[in-house]
């Protein structure tokens, strides 16, 4: 269960969120809907621990954690899968699986880099090129893919995906 309690966040000259509380299960799916700019990813940012509210609380399953690390957070099971098709331009399309692995013990790694391949498939064929040369539908493909990977490699207890429509179908 995530919850937020009175957040106030921002940026250094800007408050985005003017006191949002709300609160999300476990077991299902949440929309945040609103206009460009309206603060969504803003929300997220607080949620996974980017940016830190300035009044307010985030508890996830009970516990405050609303000055702990992403990386906390992270442990704790939650993914975080930014808006945009973010890759590491320069590095190959196997380069950036690994990448998302990293972190993770060395027995898993692998492992998880073999799923999200077995998953998608056209992903092998374009295993050794640089993410910044793939075009069209291997670039989207490897959009869906690092997705999906970024979202599992947590082993979430929840996902949270900016617009699911361009995250893949
Ligand atoms: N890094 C930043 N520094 C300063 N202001 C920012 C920063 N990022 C976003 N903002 C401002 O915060 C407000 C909320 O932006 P945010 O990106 O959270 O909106 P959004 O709802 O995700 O919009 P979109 O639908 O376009 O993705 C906007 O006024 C934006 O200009
Ligand atoms: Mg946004």
């Amino acid at each position: 269960m995530l919850e937020l309690s009175s957040v106030h966040a921002g940026y250094e000259r800007t408050q985005v969120l003017n006191d949002v509380s709300l609160t999300s299960a476990d077991n299902g799916i949440a929309a945040v809907l609103g206009h460009n700019g309206a603060g969504k990813t803003t929300l997220l940012r607080a949620v996974v621990g980017i940016i830190r509210p300035t009044i307010g609380t985030i508890t996830f399953n009970g516990e405050d954690i609303t000055q702990a690390a992403p990386s906390k957070r992270v442990k704790m099971g939650m993914a975080y899968v930014p808006q945009g098709q973010q890759s590491f331009e320069q590095l190959s399309t196997l380069e950036n699986l690994q990448v998302v692995a990293d972190g993770k013990p060395r027995s898993r790694r692998r492992k998880l880099v073999d799923h999200a391949r077995e998953r998608f498939p056209a992903l092998n064929e374009v295993i050794d090129k640089k993410a910044g040369l793939l075009s069209g539908a291997a670039s989207a493909a490897g959009h869906r893919a690092r997705t999906h990977h970024r979202a599992q490699h947590a082993h979430p207890r929840r996902a949270h995906r900016r617009n699911p429509a361009l995250s893949g179908h």
